[in-house]
């Protein structure tokens, strides 16, 4: 079958990578794609907000399955609109996409089918909102409902730094996303991002990555999108993971099959693993960005088969293979990342990173000019790679980034580094 995938970073290439793989696929293409994908898909310019041009693509190119990398379409009704052209969508509709779109659904649906997460109380009105933090003594989190490209959340120190993150989110700073804000419990414990594919009615656990948010070593620095990640997460264990399918992922799917609204694709679980066990920080309705490099570079089975299994309700005895090794992706992001960057400079040397054993170049904001590699976003590589073990995994990437030359690019040296060190 032909597929098309949607968006353009380093998800994307490693979905493309796995996805050639298959004995399935034909041919991939890839809306609008990189210089990494370039490899392995056709890519297209089209605007992602312009469906109808999207829907005629996919008649066009005979697109048997389109699968959605980014939140953004899918929270737009993309997989509403082409499946209602005939056409087989890997992602959620857009009222199931709101388990990522609106904080305050995931935790309202949370209560109201006894889904494990932190205590919460959402507010459209600031002066509620400051009232219930003057009152409170817990330590608590500040949030906006919506979409803000994961900077809509604020951990306050004080609660006058959390008065002033109600006011600075509800005054306007994320726009519409925070006209309603989620204030929570803060949680302790240590985090893990947990992935399940689902068809809407039968879920199957994928596997578990951790990722490193902050944009420098020591997790210093501001809130990136990711700068490294690696599987498996150590605390998920066997037992955990059958945990987390049992008390938050079969619960969340059945739930919004209840309501009414299933939801099939991809359930990205953010949590926080506490002495009380595993409980819910967010929800995704995609594939986690950089966790799907390392996931890709684990999975045994096939993933054409699975997604087109999730996106035509036939998940029911499938499973999801990963290999016993590990994986580790190291993101090279430009200079002033996640604030203000520059486009356009040369990297050198990835022919020659990429015959480093073990280790696999996914491009995310890369573009091709004649024969050279630019930089063409904030994140811009994930340097990844498999090993026996988290160690040795990363140890490979490393080595493959010593050989690419980039001075405009900078990385953290201690993606893992936590898993060796315990
Ligand atoms: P989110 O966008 O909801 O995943 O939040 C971004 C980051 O904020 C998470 O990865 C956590 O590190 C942190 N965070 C969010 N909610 C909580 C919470 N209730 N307790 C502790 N940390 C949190
Ligand atoms: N790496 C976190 C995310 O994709 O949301």
């Amino acid at each position: 079958m032909n597929i098309l995938v949607i968006g353009s970073g380093g998800r994307e290439h490693a979905l493309c990578h796995a996805l050639k793989k298959s004995p399935a696929t034909d041919k991939i293409y890839c809306l609008p794609g990189n210089a990494g994908t370039l490899e392995l898909a056709e890519c297209a310019e089209i605007d992602l907000k312009d469906f109808t041009a999207i829907a005629e693509f996919c008649k066009l190119r005979e697109i048997a399955l389109v699968v959605v990398g980014p939140e953004g379409p899918l929270v737009e009704g993309i997989a509403d609109f082409l499946e209602g052209k005939g056409i087989a969508v890997f992602g959620p509709s857009k009222a199931a996409a709101q388990l990522e779109g609106s904080k305050n659904f995931t935790k309202n649906l949370c209560v109201k089918y006894n889904i494990p997460t932190a205590f919460y109380q959402s507010f459209t009105d600031a002066k509620e909102a400051v009232k219930f933090i003057e009152t409170t003594d817990k330590r608590l989190v500040v949030k906006a409902d919506g979409l803000a490209a994961g900077k809509g959340v604020i951990i306050p120190e004080t609660k006058a730094e959390a008065i002033e993150a109600v006011h600075e989110i509800m005054g306007g700073k994320f726009g519409l996303a925070g006209k309603c804000i989620v204030i929570e419990e803060f949680l302790e414990g240590e985090e893990a991002s947990f992935f399940a594919l689902s068809d809407g009615k039968t879920s199957i656990k994928f596997g578990s990555a951790q990722d490193h948010k902050r944009a420098f070593d020591g997790d210093k620095g501001l809130n990136t999108g990711g700068m490294g990640t690696y599987s498996p997460a150590p605390i998920m264990t066997e037992d955990m993971d059958a945990r987390v399918m049992r008390e938050i992922i079969i619960p969340t799917i059945e739930a919004m099959q209840k309501e009414g609204t299933p939801f099939k694709g991809v359930l990205f679980a953010g949590l926080m693993i506490t002495k009380d066990g595993p409980k819910l920080i967010e929800f995704n309705a995609r594939f986690g960005d950089p966790e799907t490099q390392v996931l890709m570079l684990r999975l045994e089975s096939d993933l054409a088969e699975l997604l087109l299994a999730a996106a035509t309700g036939e998940l029911a005895g499938k499973e999801v293979r990963l290999a016993d090794s590990a994986a580790v992706c190291v993101v090279m992001a430009a200079k002033g990342y996640p604030g203000e960057y520059q486009k356009g400079s040369e990297i050198q040397g990835l022919e020659a990173a990429a015959k480093e054993p073990g280790a696999v170049i996914f491009h995310a904001g890369t573009k091709k000019s004649g024969d050279k590699i630019l930089a063409d976003g904030g994140r811009v590589l994930g340097v990844s790679a498999s090993g026996k073990n988290v160690a040795e995994a990363r140890e490979i990437a490393y080595r493959a980034i010593a050989k690419i030359n980039w001075p405009e690019g900078f990385y953290r040296s201690d993606i893992g580094a936590k898993v060796i060190n315990n």
